[in-house]
């Protein structure tokens, strides 16, 4: 099942080891582009080093998520024992795999608190896959319970913004903290054809493009959809044939105290159409509606057309058991922002989301000061504003719940 590796994986597999160069070091990252053979090469590395080094000890090994951390590290992981002929023990319920005389024990960094589960555990070596999307607390703690002599911790992840602690942290004071550091390009993964890497390529555009293909740590900066066009991005006319043959969607943000909206949206296949918008501003107009009040106002904003599918915020409780009662068909929206972001810049820069320009105003108005948020960013986080980002969030669980190109998980693309 492994083919053969290429330089860079091969560095990755065997850096441990004596004469390597930098067998002293303590830590081992390997960062870069998506796909780039990180996490195959770094698996097998962190078995051999455990296995050939250690007997009887523990190890953890850590996924932003038990999901993410099934479908990216154990499946491959049982594929590479299963291939050289070597038992292992898979204990689901208590969340360890035993090999050998080993037990590695296996975490999601993203609940919270999941440090707390690392507490007293004295680890032999651990293993962060996506590590730039752990909370630092994880990563620290992580770190910490490895005080079996002789461990080392590895690392790997996709780039972030340049102020991320993994990269002002890690990365530029690697020679003072013992780290080794391996840059890894598509170019590295011998496997990936380029019919593929061409797909991957048209995944992602502006910043998310420079971190997950070219593997740059470098931060957004300014507007969120810098690739936004006022007019290829609109349209106005009135042709009544425009929507034949669409599917229809209603995308909603929910909110009380904050404004709610509604966006009409007819797919064609390649272009999602935003016909029209219902924003309501409770603040503005000094009235909260009910539940009810918007699922009436939902249902006259779609004509009374039960048949169109509501892509809905999953937090939306109370208006989801609503709609639901007056028979609306409901999809939770996926709500992931950066993968939201992505996936809506794609859409954007490619010119298939067009909004029409006399029906949404709101809309139009806030997709031109919506802006990732510059003390976040200093302080290594990314993320827009949440100002005036109503009908933004309603695009994003739009085009992220009914992409179909591009599935990363719930963390980023793997
Ligand atoms: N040497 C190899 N042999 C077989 N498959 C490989 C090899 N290197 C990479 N791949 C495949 O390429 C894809 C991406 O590799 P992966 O390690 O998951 O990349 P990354 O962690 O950098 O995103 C995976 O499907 C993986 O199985
Ligand atoms: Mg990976």
């Amino acid at each position: 099942m492994l083919r053969p590796l290429s330089r860079k994986q091969k560095q990755a597999l065997l850096w441990w080891r004596p004469g390597s160069g930098v067998e002293h070091c303590r830590l081992f990252l390997a960062d870069g582009a998506i796909r780039s053979g990180k996490t195959v090469s770094m698996i097998l590395s962190f078995l051999l080093w455990s296995q050939s080094c250690f007997s009887g000890r523990d190890f953890i090994v850590a996924g932003v998520t038990a999901g993410a951390l099934k479908r990216n590290v154990l499946s491959p992981l049982f594929g590479m024992l299963e291939a050289y002929g070597v038992p292992w023990e898979y204990r689901r319920a208590e969340g360890r795999v035993v090999i050998g005389t080993n037990t590695y024990h296996l975490f999601g960094a993203d609940k919270d608190n999941a440090q707390d589960k690392l507490q007293g555990m004295t680890a032999a070596g651990a293993y962060a896959d996506e590590a730039a999307l752990f909370p630092r607390s994880f990563i620290d703690q992580m770190i910490g319970r490895c005080s079996v002599e002789g461990s080392k911790i590895f690392m790997n992840c996709n780039p972030n913004g340049a102020y991320h602690f993994i990269k002002t942290d890690f990365i530029d004071r690697a020679a003072e903290i013992g780290l080794y550091r391996l840059h890894f390009t598509m170019d590295d993964n011998l496997t990936l054809s380029p019919g593929i890497r061409e797909s991957y390529a048209r995944s992602f555009t502006g910043v998310f493009y420079r971190q997950y293909i070219l593997g740059e740590w470098v931060s957004a900066e300014g507007a969120v959809y810098p690739m936004w066009d006022d007019e290829a991005n609109t349209y106005e006319d009135e042709d009544p044939f425009r929507y034949r043959g669409c599917r229809r969607f209603a995308a909603v943000d929910y909110g009380t105290a904050n404004p709610c909206v509604f966006l009409d949206v007819r797919d064609d296949g390649t272009t999602f159409w935003i016909a029209k918008e219902y924003y309501w501003d409770s603040a503005a107009q000094r009235r909260q509606k009910t539940d009810a009040e918007y699922a009436e106002d939902l249902e006259r904003f779609l004509d009374g057309d039960r048949n169109t599918v509501v892509i809905i915020d999953p937090s939306a409780a109370s208006l989801k058991a609503e709609l639901r009662n007056r028979g609306f068909r409901l999809r939770d929206a996926k709500n992931d922002v950066r993968e939201g972001i992505a996936a809506a810049a794609v859409r954007i820069a490619e010119r298939s989301v067009r909004v029409h320009r006399k029906n949404c105003p709101c809309f139009l108005r806030e997709i031109h000061g919506y802006l990732w948020d510059e003390k976040a960013r200093q302080r290594g986080e990314e993320k827009p504003l949440k100002e005036h980002d109503h009908a933004m969030d309603a695009l994003r669980y739009l085009v992220l719940t009914l992409n179909s190109r591009f599935r990363g998980g719930k963390q980023s693309p793997e």
